[in-house]
């Protein structure tokens, strides 16, 4: 098993581009199966979470090949309608190809996706939308079956805006007969990206960015291309890792609005952020002072996916900073690993402290999840000495060529 090997405290200077975002590419990929024809995806990452996804859409007898940054997929030759078990291990955010293959082929079966690093992963308001839409769902030996002849446009209100479970209903509701409402609906990015490729394929939907999201049913046969957007979470990490380091650092390929709430914060630890079209100039000297509260929600709310990365940048800074962890009920495993290099860090349930400003020293350490693994590259950019991460599989789920960007402007990195 690969290990990356850093050599912390150095100057970080140059540019970095920021590659397509996996959580909107993994649901884009799901809805392919609706086009009943061929998707060219342009900016699409080199990810395993992608290569599971590919493999999906293979076994359910599609095609789907990559091209450098492009993958082509042609759904025209869907012929099972099962995600099993051993896919579903691979990535258990499959669950996003439920409401595609339900309304593309009247049914679905796929394995109870069980827990993953950051706790429980429930999906009962993706069952509880679909069944609103008229699916009749059952479970099995571990696994679920949903059936519906046929889907029917209906109100549906989510109890928490669930990611997931939003982009499920849009993508149920495009071939139901009827409009769908969906109320307390997601408002991140993925929703509005999600919402631009179905529009591609003549869905009309609407309201991806607000609470609510409507889906007016029809008929596809498409052959379409789409662009996906930049990911936000691996903007806001090289952000962090620029905060955590004497650095000058230009992000390109990117879109400031979908991660403001980062900048705001790193902003008031000290960093000196520059905002333009699609570029963000960050330049910090290392040493950042405490801040309120970094508190994740919903989006427009701090995002989950960046307190990893941002309690790495906290480490160095003067003070103590809070951070209030409401999305996921066990995303503070990085936490011990973090203590290993000499983080002074307080858990009390959902509620960290993190003490920073100490001096930081190398060590061996193991990435516990894909976003704690992130953090822990930017701790140990930040640390004196030479750090090891292992598990890096989990990085490479969401991070195309990490240590590939990070080289490139000045870090010693490497995967050894
Ligand atoms: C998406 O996961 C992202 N994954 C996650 O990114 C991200 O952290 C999350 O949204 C929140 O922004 C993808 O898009 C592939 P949710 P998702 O449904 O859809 C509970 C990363 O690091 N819930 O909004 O699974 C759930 O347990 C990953 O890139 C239910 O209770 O997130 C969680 O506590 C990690 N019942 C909360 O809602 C359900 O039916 C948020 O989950 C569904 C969710």
């Amino acid at each position: 098993m690969s290990v990356l090997k850093i050599s912390g405290g150095r100057e970080l200077r140059g540019t970095a581009r920021v590659h397509g975002a996996k959580n909107s590419v993994l649901p884009i990929i799901a809805a392919s199966l609706l086009a009943n024809g061929e998707t060219v995806l342009h900016n699409c990452p080199k990810l395993s979470d992608v290569d599971a996804a590919i493999k999906i859409l293979r076994h359910l007898g599609c095609s789907a090949e990559r091209a450098g940054n492009e993958v082509i997929i042609d759904s025209r030759g869907l012929s099972r309608l099962d995600i099993p078990h051993g896919l579903m291990r691979e990535m258990r955010s499959s669950v996003i190809f439920l409401g595609a293959m339900l309304a593309r082929g009247g049914e679905a079966e796929l394995s109870l996706p069980g827990g993953c690093e950051l706790g429980p992963r429930p999906i009962d308001l993706h069952l509880g939308a679909l069944r609103e839409l008229g699916a009749e769902i059952t479970e099995e030996g571990g696994s679920i079956i949903c059936r519906a002849a046929k889907l029917w446009g209906r109100r549906v209100n989510l109890s928490f805006p669930s990611v997931g479970a939003t982009e499920n209903t849009m993508l149920a509701a495009s071939l139901a007969d009827g409009t769908t409402i969906i109320t307390n609906a997601a408002r991140e990015p993925e929703i509005w990206d999600l919402q631009c490729y179905l529009r591609a394929l003549g869905v009309a939907v609407y309201g991806a960015g607000t609470p609510t999201v409507t889906v007016e049913g029809t008929k596809i046969s498409a052959s379409v291309s789409h662009s996906v957007i930049p990911d936000r979470i691996v903007a806001a990490t090289y952000l962090a890792a620029a905060a955590a380091t004497r650095s000058e650092i230009e992000l390109t390929d990117v879109i400031p609005a979908h991660l403001s709430t980062v900048i705001e914060v790193l902003g008031e630890m000290g960093c000196d952020i520059r905002v333009e079209r699609e570029r963000i100039r960050v330049s910090s000297d290392g040493k950042l002072r405490a801040v309120r509260p970094i508190i994740t929600g919903p989006y427009p709310g701090f995002p989950t996916d960046a307190q990893p990365q941002l309690m790495a940048a906290a480490l160095k800074a003067r003070g103590t900073t809070a951070f209030v962890e409401n999305i996921f009920d066990n995303r503070y495993r990085h936490v011990g690993e973090m203590r290993r290099l000499g983080a002074d860090i307080k858990l009390e349930g959902r509620v960290a402290m993190v003490t920073g400003a100490r001096k930081l020293h190398g060590a061996p350490v193991t990435a516990t999840d894909l976003r704690g693994g992130a953090a822990l590259v930017v701790a140990a950019l930040g640390a004196e000495g030479v750090t090891e991460i292992s598990g890096v599989h989990h990085i490479d789920r969401g991070y195309d060529g990490l240590e590939d960007t990070l080289r490139a402007v000045g870090a010693k990195i490497e995967r050894v």
